[in-house]
């Protein structure tokens, strides 16, 4: 296969991709990723999100390259990823990243960077400064056995960007660290988009996602349920309304509190969330007829989460079956190029 032909502006481009695993003789063959077709924009952040064992960290290895698809292709920044010079425009980090235990913070970095060609006092500034910049400076001579699951995430992607790739690929990169930890990685994330580098992240965590994504993607069951920019995928229909009250007598509350969704005390005010406009409306009168003060009001519209449990869930259930009965269709009428009939049934024995 050459390189493509069309060189096209997205930084990660995918068609029909297609992965299916063959445990072993006699064993159920596992469809991993129906038809995933993927256009990820240069010098954006986007999200790629799923459930546990949705074909996230399938799609990545074929990415990088350490798996074949069973059909479709992938281009990093035009290049069919089958093709070597893919590689050079790539910076990876594993879901678990391994180092070798014995080898020091330093030396592992300047390990990586000479697998991608750097060398000399040069290499040895530029892992120096990621080294400062992870907030690992007093680790630098550390041995990697010794690390903490939070060190080895900031390593990780300092090894990942070390050689300045156009395209940077994550796999949980937020997995396992605490809030700082986190914030760092969502902070050198923003700034590698800043300085026109494409990240390409699965994550479970949504709130960190929703935060930092240009655009994300939701897959489920190895299909694609949705995709675009966050604010363009979510409800923007007020879904809750909460209230904050001050001068609620304590006999007042019980009586609100039975006719709202849910009603607490935060410490300082009362606090009651109403299903919608109209209930809050009800509401507000009848807690200012016992004494009460309005003194906040906040809308709440659809967050990052319930949308995801949304398509994830009974709806994205919906829509899998309707696209797998288009997909049956037009096969067959027109099979994807490449693909393997007997390969491709999920179930099948392996042969
Ligand atoms: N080497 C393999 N052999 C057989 N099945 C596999 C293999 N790797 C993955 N799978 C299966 O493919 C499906 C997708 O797995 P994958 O690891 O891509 O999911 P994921 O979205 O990364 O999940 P997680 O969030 O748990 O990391 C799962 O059902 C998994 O069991
Ligand atoms: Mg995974």
């Amino acid at each position: 296969m050459t390189i493509a032909a069309d060189a096209n502006e997205s930084a990660i481009r995918t068609r029909a991709l297609r992965m299916v695993y063959h445990p072993g003789l006699m064993q159920r063959s596992k469809v991993a990723l129906h038809s995933l077709n993927l256009d990820v924009p240069r010098a954006s952040i986007y999200g790629f999100l799923g459930q546990n064992g949705a074909g996230k960290t399938s799609t990545i290895k074929i990415l990088v390259a350490l798996q074949m698809a069973s059909a479709g292709r992938a281009w990093i920044m035009g290049t069919d990823v089958i093709h070597p010079a893919a590689r050079q425009h790539i910076g990876f980090m594993p879901e678990n990243p391994y180092f070798y235990e014995y080898l020091t913070a330093i030396e592992t970095l300047v390990f990586y960077g000479k697998l991608s060609g750097m060398h000399g006092p040069s290499l040895t500034k530029k892992a120096d400064a990621l080294i400062e910049q992870f907030g690992l400076k007093q680790s630098r001579n550390t041995r990697m056995g010794e690390f903490s699951k939070g060190m080895r995430q900031r390593l990780g992607l300092a090894q990942a960007v070390l050689h300045e790739p156009a395209v940077v690929i994550l796999d949980e990169p937020m997995s396992g660290l605490d809030p700082l930890g986190r914030r760092d990685i969502r902070n050198e994330i923003l700034a590698l988009r800043d300085r026109g580098c494409t990240v390409f992240f699965s994550s479970h965590i949504l709130g960190d996602v929703a935060d930092i994504c240009d655009r994300v993607c939701i897959i489920h069951k190895g299909q694609h349920v949705a995709e675009g920019p966050i604010s363009a995928l979510l409800n923007q229909k007020v879904v809750e309304v909460e209230m904050a009250f001050s001068g609620i007598g304590p006999e007042g509350l019980p009586r609100l509190a039975e006719q709202a969704r849910r009603a607490w005390h935060d410490g300082r005010l009362y606090r009651l969330l109403a299903a919608d406009d109209d209930e809050a409306l009800r509401l507000r009168a009848e807690a200012e007829a016992g004494g009460g003060t309005l003194r906040a009001m906040i809308p709440h519209h659809e967050s990052l989460e319930e949308y995801f449990v949304r398509v994830t869930g009974e709806e994205g259930e919906l829509k899998l079956l309707l696209d797998r009965a288009a997909e049956a269709a037009s096969k067959k009428n027109a099979p994807v190029e490449g693909e393997k009939a007997a390969e491709a049934e999920e179930g099948a024995p392996a042969p």
